[in-house]
Parts: C-alpha cells; sequence; structure tokens
C-alpha cells in the first residue's frame, strides 16, 4: 500500500519525534491546527496499535480528529492536569516564546497549555523569528459585547486590531463564541508586558502570546528534525 502522503515527509517527521515524549497512560493535550493534526494522526496510528493514553482537544476540530482515530478523549475538568501537551505555533522566538492563534483556538490552547506538566511545540522552521512579532500579527480573542472598547484600548497601545472574518464575510466565531481582533504588529520589545497591558482590558480573554510556557520545540528544515529545550527545561 502506497504511503499516506499527509503523513511523509515533514509534518509527519516531528510528529513521529514528537511520539517520543508519550508514554504509557499519559494524559495528553491536544493542540490545533495542521501541525497538531499531523501529531493526533501519529498518535492515533500508536493508538491503533495498543497505545493507552487519553487526550484533552483543545478545539471542536481536534476533538472530531480525535473521534475519527478512536483517540479517548476526556474534558479538561475530568482530567485535571495533564502530562503533555503538543501544539503548532504562529512564531517561535530563540527563547521559545510563541505567538499563536493565527487558527483562532489559542485561549483553550493556552488553558490546555497552562494545565500540562509539559508543552511541546512542532513548527516548520520558518515559524521561527528572531523577536515575536515580526509576523506582523498577534491575535487577540474578544467578548464581542466589549468589541468596540478593546479595539479602542488596543489602538491606544499601539496594536490596531482588525476583526476576523470567516469566507462568508461574518465575524468569525470561536469555539467559545467570541470574535478575534488581529492587531498589527511590530517586532515586540517585552512580550511579558504586552500580554499584561492587553489582559487589562475588559472584554480581552486571552492573546496569542505564550510567554515562558513551551518547555521544547520540533523544528522540521526539509528533512531534518531539530529538537530544542527551553533554557532550564528537562
Ligand atoms: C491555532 O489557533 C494555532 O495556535 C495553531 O496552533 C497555530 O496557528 C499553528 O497552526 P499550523 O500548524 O496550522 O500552522
Amino acid at each position: 500500500m502506497s504511503p499516506d502522503p499527509s503523513q511523509t515527509g515533514g509534518p509527519a517527521a516531528s510528529a513521529a519525534r514528537a511520539l517520543e515524549f508519550v508514554k504509557e497512560g499519559q494524559v495528553l493535550g491536544l493542540g490545533t491546527g495542521r501541525a497538531a493534526a499531523a501529531f493526533v494522526r501519529a498518535l492515533g496510528a500508536r493508538v491503533a496499535e495498543g497505545l493507552q493514553v487519553t487526550g484533552v482537544p483543545t478545539s471542536i476540530a481536534t476533538a472530531e480528529l480525535a473521534r475519527e482515530l478512536d483517540i479517548p478523549l476526556l474534558s479538561l475538568e475530568e482530567a485535571g492536569r495533564l502530562d503533555v501537551t503538543f501544539d503548532g505555533a504562529d512564531e517561535v522566538d530563540p527563547n521559545i516564546d510563541l505567538i499563536k492563534g493565527y487558527g483562532g483556538a489559542h485561549v483553550r490552547e493556552k488553558i490546555v497549555a497552562a494545565c500540562s506538566e509539559q508543552l511541546v511545540i512542532l513548527v516548520g522552521a520558518e515559524k521561527l523569528v528572531d523577536v515575536l512579532g515580526s509576523r506582523g500579527k498577534l491575535p487577540v480573542e474578544v467578548l464581542p459585547f466589549g468589541e468596540a472598547l478593546c479595539r479602542r484600548a488596543l489602538a491606544q497601545i499601539g496594536c490596531e486590531g482588525e476583526l476576523r472574518r470567516a469566507e462568508n464575510g461574518e465575524p468569525q466565531v470561536t469555539d467559545n463564541g467570541n470574535h478575534i481582533l488581529d492587531c498589527r504588529i511590530t517586532p515586540i520589545d517585552d512580550a511579558a508586558a504586552l500580554e499584561r497591558d492587553i489582559l487589562a482590558i475588559p472584554g480581552v480573554l486571552g492573546t496569542g502570546l505564550f510567554v515562558g510556557m513551551a518547555d521544547a520545540v520540533i523544528v522540521q528544515d526539509g528533512d531534518r528534525v531539530e529538537l530544542r529545550h527551553r533554557a532550564g527545561a528537562s
């Protein structure tokens, strides 16, 4: 049988490397997006071979994929603490701080990551940046009721937010029933301070900044896969 093209080459190689973190009986956070989906597919193949793990999905899309693959799932409340979460990212800096949320799932992703002993990120080398903000976009999830205030307050701190729209032109609605403002940004001097400033705005539910959260990143560059640990992380 010819191999499944989605499971050969780059993302599949990263996913295979990520599986080395997984141990029998663990509870795993399952991220959202293409890289996370490649991991979930690879995990599903191992589960089909007998590996016993349970997953906590970070989005409806990931939950659907995991169910198709017969990966047993738990709610976050049922799981309590998780062992490892595997996810993608949109920017990764040399400290393994991240910008996430181009796929709109960053609020749940951050909650699940915060419940996990370890956060392992899978990216292509094109996601590596010297300074966070280099790709010019920071997603911020906001309560629709507070959207106008959020937009004004974000602009005052230099983050002009544009409402993310679905293909039909309507505002894109997150799995949490909220909207996303994609903020135009330049490379960020102090990501932790920017995170604090944005979170202080009433109506903001979460930003795509993940500062000090990831423990390791698996970088795929062509046929090469490299594992990098956060300084001080095991
Ligand atoms: C979902 O909102 C995101 O945080 C994704 O994890 C991130 O956008 C990376 O997605 P891809 O692996 O699809 O590039």
